[in-house]
């Protein structure tokens, strides 16, 4: 079962970019988590860095975005996107080194995370970033 699902009622922004990488956001994190459910490092390995890759990635696009428009929101937004990559560099390192684990509560952290950031940081972008 998918720990998350997009919607547009649920997670849209009014930017299309941004929605499409929301959505294989999502792709990439269930593919983790199915790995977790399954308890195979190896795949965890792998996934885990897939997932951070592209967070990385889709982070940049929307800060990129928010500086071409000057959207005056931008230094907070970061400021939220650099402690989750924090987090989640600090996770991979130890991970790596088998000094952590990503479990189940792992996976409710990132969906929590999730579940404030889109609907209300990401979605306060949707006026400025969509016209
Ligand atoms: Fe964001
Ligand atoms: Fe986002």
């Amino acid at each position: 079962m998918p720990l998350m699902t997009w919607t547009k009622d649920e997670y849209g922004t009014s930017v299309d970019v941004c929605d499409q990488q929301h959505q294989e956001l999502f792709n990439r994190l269930n593919t983790l988590n199915d790995a977790v459910s399954d308890g195979e490092r190896g795949a965890i390995a792998s996934r885990l860095d897939n997932l951070i890759d592209y967070v990385v990635e889709h982070f940049q696009t929307e800060e990129r975005m928010m500086e071409e428009k000057s959207f005056n929101g931008l230094a907070e937004h970061r400021e939220e996107h650099e402690n989750l990559v924090s987090t989640c560099a600090d996770l991979q390192k130890k991970f790596h080194a088998n000094e952590a684990e990503i479990e189940a509560e792992t996976m409710a952290y990132l969906k929590n995370w999730l579940n404030h950031h889109i609907p209300v940081t990401d979605r306060s972008y949707g006026p400025a970033l969509s016209g």
